[in-house]
């Protein structure tokens, strides 16, 4: 039941987190792209019931998932049962913090959370050493646990070579993804100048 509940919250996330990284690809075409996209797709999930429901199944995911990893602790023995473990053990630290620092920059510090905000603690010494591998990480991890779930998933059905090579093309693929989103987000491609409201959260002018 846990289990099925827990896959059931994974895909409600999962859809919102399609769009969300879609999302950051676009700004490949530049921030104004990136932004527009951003501000229309938030009619749908800042709706208070959708946002809500997001943030409950978050909340369930992050405890479901520990739980999980508590509960079978010590019983991983190959490759993808380990990355599942240790994948979404990163998620859950990222989610907390992620959506934690998203909700308290808009309530409390009444920010516009868009990609200036992402991208400011990466624009800030010494806080690029901590932003860059914490979002690099994340997308690798969202990958990662999606490559877990397919390795389960088709192991009645599939040969363990033909899991091994979409396991490892899964995670490969996320981490040239991430790879573009973080050099977009710290200036690789072109200049990204950002305003002083945002570094200034980090104390930079
Ligand atoms: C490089 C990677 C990422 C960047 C730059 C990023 C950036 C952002 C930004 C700017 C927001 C605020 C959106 C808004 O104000 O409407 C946001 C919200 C959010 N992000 Fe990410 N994100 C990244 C990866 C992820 C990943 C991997 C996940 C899931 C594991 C995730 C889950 C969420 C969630 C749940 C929200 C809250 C939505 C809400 O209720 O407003 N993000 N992210």
């Amino acid at each position: 039941m846990l289990h099925k509940l827990h896959r059931l919250s994974a895909c409600l996330i999962g859809a919102f987190i399609v769009v969300h990284l879609f999302n950051h690809q676009l700004a490949i075409g530049g921030i104004d792209a990136h932004i527009a996209f951003m501000e229309s797709f938030r009619r749908l999930y800042r709706l208070p019931l959708v946002e809500a429901l997001l943030l409950v199944s978050v909340l369930f995911q992050l405890s479901s998932g520990l739980y999980f990893i508590k509960a079978r602790w010590g019983q991983r023995h190959n490759f993808f049962d380990r990355l599942q473990a240790v994948s979404g053990a990163y998620l859950a630290f990222f989610l907390l913090n992620h959506v934690g620092a998203v909700l308290f920059s808009r309530s409390v510090l009444d920010l516009d959370t868009n990609f200036f905000f992402a991208a400011a603690g990466i624009h800030v010494t010494p806080f690029q050493y901590f932003f860059i591998p914490y979002y690099f990480l994340a997308v690798v991890a969202i990958f990662a646990h999606l490559a877990c779930a397919f390795y389960w998933l088709t192991r009645e059905r599939l040969s363990l070579t033909v899991r091994n090579r979409v396991g490892y093309s899964i995670i490969i693929l996320g981490a040239l993804l991430s790879l573009l989103i973080v050099l977009v987000m710290s200036g690789g491609l072109y200049p990204v100048d950002i305003p002083a409201q945002y570094k200034a959260t980090y104390g930079g002018v």
